[in-house]
């Protein structure tokens, strides 16, 4: 039987699945398995505990999850099947089966009311279905499995999947003037680079268990990071920026979405790229597919 240490990548197909998936060949020293939605389903519980009892693995990374935000709001039980319950199980899986655990969570467990960059152990306050659920995640996790590693992020993007750098460049395309909200403040994170931080704090052989942030450096306004698309991209559309109470959604956004990422660095010696360079990558990577 091979040695070589095996990495099961659940939700493969989403933006941070597929950019682990992109970076594996740099990983030669690991077996990685990737499966997506289709093929192993957090619907399915008891298939999730069989799965990981017959199949060997050393590491789980959890990138499955009920991400849509708006429709959280109404698709309460679902969000939690997935982002709550699924994460215990596959939480207490690991557990039972020597696998090291790795799951990702957000900034929405945050009420988004600070002033100053969220701790990791800053007071939790989730003011949405979606954020309650992946903190319910987070709490069963832990309860059941004190090795497990939860790195939470935000304002993910990837030239992978949906997200809202994509939405902009479709938008500057199809109109001449759009309408940004100035008021909520946040770090945006290329998913390729939480990758590139999942596979180091990994491949580093130490596991440090606990709750971590991390996100690209810098704090902006989704009408910045709009403005700085635009100007990457030279695309000429008018942004206008407006307050949240004129774009009202059905689940709240944090006007505060900062991380304060002390505690991975201190840990595992993590970088963080300025989130403009790393905004250049991502529409670099996007404008010249592989
Ligand atoms: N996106 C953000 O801005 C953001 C911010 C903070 C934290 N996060 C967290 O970061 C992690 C990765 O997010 P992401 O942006 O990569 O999300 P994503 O692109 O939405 O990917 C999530 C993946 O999970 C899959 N999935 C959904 N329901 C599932 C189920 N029942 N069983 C198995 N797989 C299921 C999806 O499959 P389908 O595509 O086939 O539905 C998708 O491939 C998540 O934990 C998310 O909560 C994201």
């Amino acid at each position: 039987m091979s040695s070589i240490p095996k990495i099961l990548v659940t939700g493969a197909n989403g933006q941070l699945g597929s950019e682990l998936k992109k970076i594996s060949n740099s990983y030669p020293q690991y077996a990685f398995t990737f499966l997506t939605k289709d093929q192993f389903s957090l619907d399915d519980t008891e298939r999730i505990k069989e799965y990981l009892k017959s199949n060997w693995f050393d590491f789980l990374i959890n990138c499955a999850a009920y991400t849509a935000v708006d429709k959280a709001e109404s698709e309460r039980e679902l969000a939690y099947k997935i982002n709550a319950t699924a994460v215990g199980v596959l939480a207490a899986s690991c557990r039972d089966n020597n696998i090291k655990f790795l799951h990702i969570s957000t900034d929405y467990v945050f009420d988004g009311n600070a002033k100053e960059p969220y701790k990791v152990d800053d007071q939790t306050n989730p003011q949405t279905v979606y954020g309650a659920s992946k903190l319910e995640g987070e709490r069963l996790a832990m309860d059941v499995n004190s090795d497990a590693i939860i790195i939470r992020t935000s304002w993910v993007y990837s030239s992978f999947g949906n997200n809202f750098v994509k939405t902009m460049l479709r938008l500057f395309q199809e109109k001449d003037e759009i309408n940004v909200v100035n008021d909520q403040v946040g770090s945006p994170t290329n998913a390729g680079d939480l990758a590139d931080v999942i596979m180091s704090l990994i491949a580093s052989g130490q596991w440090y268990e606990g709750i971590y942030h991390y996100s690209n450096e810098g704090m902006i306004s989704w009408f910045d990071f709009a403005n700085a698309i635009k100007k990457m991209s030279g695309a000429t559309c008018k942004i206008n920026p407006i307050s949240t109470s004129s774009y009202p959604t059905p689940a709240i956004r944090p006007a505060w979405s900062v991380l304060e990422k002390r505690k991975i660095q201190q840990h595992y010696g993590v970088q963080f790229k300025n989130w403009e360079d790393s905004l250049n990558d991502c529409l670099y990577e996007i404008k010249n597919p592989e």
